[in-house]
């Protein structure tokens, strides 16, 4: 049985089935789209909301280096996945590595990890987006009724209908096609790191040195409250749970590395890239080395602008603007808050469609999610089945635990990867490579090093439910995946042939 959960699945046999007509996604995506696609998703909630709330309660000024050391954990991550994109450029990221690499079970796992990861992420930015709608919507005098408005203050019932329409619209627009998701992305893009610059180049102007002192505010002890709440490394090694010091900063690490998850979805298009081996890297790397930059800058301009203490945890990058009395600028950082957030949020739900869609074209999932649309040539039926899903996730739920058990399912993701750049290594040396990881293994034992300090560093109850919603994938898997799996059926069909006396050839 140990050997059907680790079958693999031939990375040439993936690559043949993208070029079945009827399961064929469209090639029209270069190196330029891809890091336009990247810096899309990456900028996003992270920055516009996560930096107030982290250099508040975890970090001080130097929440600064927590963005550096998130980013130099994505970095390494992303040295791998740009391997293996450029080796296996096919729909489904990180579960169609695995399944190359490490075998039908750990692939299943981490397809399974990765629409929690996508689709609690497009719900968790669909609500931050409202949330910048509504204000924006009540600096105009207009209010929605609180039932509609979201969860907080409602009595009883209450439906957050901004985010779920965002997620319907958004829908809709990519069952039209992944070309012009691309083109309205661009023009978000732009306005979003417009915004961004803004910040920097006008805050730079804003700074008042004495809010860096201290850069890093003195460890302060957390009164015993709700032991679950506490980083998991706390609890295994009986630290008494704390706040700031060099700790916070690893603890504010955690949190903001939900700004940088956006660059793994890039290779999630790589079936869909016209020059995969050459521009897979590229929009990888380039576009995680822009954001890093932005995000320093930015986290560096707000903590000297307002006192850390002081910032704002729902809009801190507008709040800081109107600290300093330029409130014009807080309506501007706001709107282009509001428009940058949607596309991160469709790039999140096109990840997650493709994902889901390679799991059903291999039989782990029902095929019926695999065949393409005849016109528009996308994968619609998952595009539409979990666009609906997710509205109604993001218009019932709260975002704020979510974000955090996005960060360790995408972390886990990052391990499996590097891990599975050293076994492709070894079972496979001959497959062309156009990029290759450099100092492998040593590089990606960094990588799983860096990603799992920081899925240490995040609460324990985090740890729970991600478990829960593991434990619930493997059951679908034996259920249903591990039967139906093509693969499986494949090798079934060979053996059978082999008894009857007839050559079975290899797959
Ligand atoms: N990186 C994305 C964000 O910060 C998910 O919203």
């Amino acid at each position: 049985m140990s050997s059907t959960l680790f079958r693999t699945k031939n990375v040439e046999q993936s690559i043949l089935d993208t070029e079945e007509p009827e399961h064929a996604l469209k090639k029209s995506l270069s190196a330029v789209d891809l890091t336009v696609f990247g810096v899309g998703v990456i900028i996003g909630t992270g920055i516009f909301v996560l930096t107030g709330t982290v250099a508040k309660n975890n970090a001080g000024p130097a929440v600064s280096l927590a963005f550096v050391a998130a980013g130099v954990a994505c970095a390494l991550a992303a040295l791998c996945y740009a391997e293996f994109a450029s080796t296996v450029p096919v729909a489904g990221s990180a579960y169609t590595f695995s399944y190359a690499s490490l075998g039908e079970l750990p692939a299943w796992i981490i397809g399974w990890d990765l629409v929690l990861e996508f689709a609690l992420g497009t719900a968790v930015v669909a609500v931050g987006w409202s949330g910048y709608i509504a204000s924006l919507l009540d600096n105009a005098g207009w209010h929605l009724p609180d039932a509609l408005s979201g969860r907080e203050g409602a009595e009883g019932f209450g439906f957050d209908i901004l985010a779920a329409a965002l997620v319907l619209v958004l829908t809709g627009i990519l069952v039209l096609g992944v070309k012009l998701s691309a083109r309205i992305t661009s023009l978000v893009v732009a306005i979003k790191v417009t915004v961004v610059l803004t910040v920097i180049i006008a805050g730079a102007f804003l700074i008042n040195g004495d809010n860096y002192d201290p850069f890093v505010p003195k460890t302060q002890t957390v009164p015993a409250g709700e032991s679950l709440q506490a980083p998991l490394i706390q609890l295994m090694f009986g630290w008494a749970p704390s706040n700031f010091g060099v700790m916070g900063i690893f603890t504010a690490a955690s949190v903001v590395f939900f700004a940088f998850i956006g660059f793994d979805v890039v290779a999630t298009a790589a079936e869909e890239t016209r020059n995969p081996q050459r521009d897979m890297p590229r929009g990888i790397l380039g576009s995680l080395l822009i954001c890093t930059v932005l995000y320093v800058a930015v986290s560096i301009v707000v903590t000297g602008m307002q006192h850390y203490s002081r910032l704002s945890v729902d809009a801190p990058l507008a709040d800081a603007f109107k600290s300093t009395g330029h409130p014009w600028f807080a309506g501007f950082i706001s709107f282009g808050a509001a428009v940058g957030l949607t596309t991160v949020c469709m790039i999140l739900l096109l990840g997650q469609t493709r994902v889901f869609f390679a799991m059903s074209r291999d039989g782990l999932l029902p095929r019926f999610f695999s065949q393409v649309h005849p016109k528009f040539k996308t994968p619609h039926r998952p595009t539409v089945l979990l666009g609906v899903l997710i509205a109604i996730l993001a218009g019932f739920t709260s975002l704020s635990e979510l974000a955090e058990l996005v960060n360790i399912g995408t972390l886990f993701a990052f391990v499996v990867v590097a891990i599975g750049v050293i076994i492709l290594r070894r079972t496979r040396p001959d497959l062309p490579r156009a990029f290759r990881t450099p100092w492998v293994p040593v590089l990606p034992i960094l990588s799983v090093l860096a990603s799992l300090w920081l899925m240490l560093n995040l609460p324990a109850e985090t740890w729970l439910r991600f478990g829960i919603w593991m434990v619930v994938g493997c059951v679908v898997y034996f259920l249903y995946g591990r039967s139906h799996s093509r693969v499986g059926r494949h090798e079934e069909t060979t053996r059978a042939e082999v008894l009857r006396g007839k050559p079975g050839g290899p797959q």
